[in-house]
């Protein structure tokens, strides 16, 4: 019988199905991120691992688990791999792609419109203020969003479906850098594609939405602030070190950017002070850009399939690293 390590809590009907399909499974229940060392003691004779973003799967741990064929993150980003290390081991990596592009595109514009019109410090301040009724002067005036200038960074499947809210519901402008052009996005959203200086000089709103990788670490710093309008507002649902924060705080305190809304941190969960005293230009959120209960379900059930399909020996339906498989 194949064994499985699951190493955080995942919900009870994605392990019924691992019992189903004849696969053993023992998991970490305590809602706590293993250690490294702890992470391998765990996995050692183990034949799969199903686990999260912030399991660091490198070449010591693929190395001590030899019996491992398959390692299922319960996520679409995978910068938590260590790929070419799997490819070396013949590990097998999938993710989640998909099930969770919606739930995530109404994370970055619940944010972005949170950023735009101060809805946490409105919030907070009916709470612990005393608020004298509606006048014109009030002191939470935002800025609007409909008929501004959205520009999407990565038009993937999330910046797509982040660049559509834009377009169909708020009559927003959408310019946009990625990788390769998408000329249906084009017609379909008249969007325009432009270099990655263009659209930060020329956007009202920037939202993030590339993976993290060598490329994309440290992509927007202090040039790429120093270009962006005054008034703007930057959102990342991406990954936290895409964005460097010291010179985000910079760019934040000296009003070379207007606002701040943010999903990821460089060094999750730990949140650079200074954001966390921006509490009137910034939002923050802790990583719950997928987080609604039917996608988080969704998302373990589509790992766990993933998981049973290496098991049994076919090809997973995620399957990042085809070239293992086989
Ligand atoms: P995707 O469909 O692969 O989209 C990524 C896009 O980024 C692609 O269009 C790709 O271009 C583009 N890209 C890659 N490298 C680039 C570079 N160096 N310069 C410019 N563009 C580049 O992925 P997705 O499903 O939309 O997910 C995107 C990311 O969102 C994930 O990797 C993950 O890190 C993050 N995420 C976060 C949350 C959250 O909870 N906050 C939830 C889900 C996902 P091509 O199309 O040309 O390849
Ligand atoms: C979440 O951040 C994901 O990559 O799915």
């Amino acid at each position: 019988m194949p064994k499985v390590f699951i190493t955080r809590r995942i919900f009870p009907e994605a392990k019924d199905k691992l019992t189903e399909a004849g696969i053993d499974y023992e998991s970490n229940d305590t809602g706590e991120i293993l250690t490294k060392r702890q992470l391998i003691e765990n996995a050692r004779h183990k034949d799969g691992l199903l686990c999260l973003l912030n399991d660091e799967i490198d070449d010591g741990l693929l190395s001590s688990c030899p019996n491992l064929g398959i390692v299922a993150n319960i996520s679409v980003g995978y910068d938590n791999v260590n790929l070419s290390a799997a490819n070396q081991h013949g590990v097998m990596i999938t993710n989640t792609p998909g099930v969770l592009t919606e739930t995530t595109a109404d994370l970055s514009f619940g944010l972005l419109l949170a950023a735009a019109r101060r809805i946490p410090e409105a919030d907070s301040f009916v709470r612990t203020q005393d608020w004298t009724g509606w006048e014109l002067m009030q002191p939470q005036q935002g800025v609007d969003v409909h008929g501004k200038t959205l520009g999407i960074v990565g038009m993937g499947r999330i910046g797509s479906a982040v660049a559509r809210r834009g377009h169909h519901g708020f009559d927003m402008k959408i310019i946009y850098h990625s990788r390769s052009r998408k000329p249906k996005i084009e017609e379909e959203l008249g969007a325009q594609y432009v270099d990655l200086e263009e659209l930060l000089r020329g956007s009202d709103f920037v939202s993030l939405h590339v993976p993290l990788t060598d490329e994309t670490e440290g992509m927007i710093s202090r040039e790429e602030f120093r270009l962006m309008k005054k008034s703007a507002i930057l959102v990342n649902v991406a990954r936290g070190p895409i964005v460097d924060e010291d010179e985000l705080v910079w760019a934040l305190t000296e009003g070379e950017i207007c606002g701040a809304a943010l999903d990821v941190f460089e060094e999750e969960p730990e949140v650079h002070p200074d954001l966390k005293n921006l509490t009137e230009n910034v939002v923050l959120a802790p990583h719950i850009g997928s987080a609604s209960k039917e996608t988080r379900m969704r998302m373990a059930e589509m790992a766990v399939d993933n998981t049973i399909a290496g098991l049994k020996g076919e090809k997973p339906p995620n399957l990042i690293n085809p070239e293992v498989f086989g």
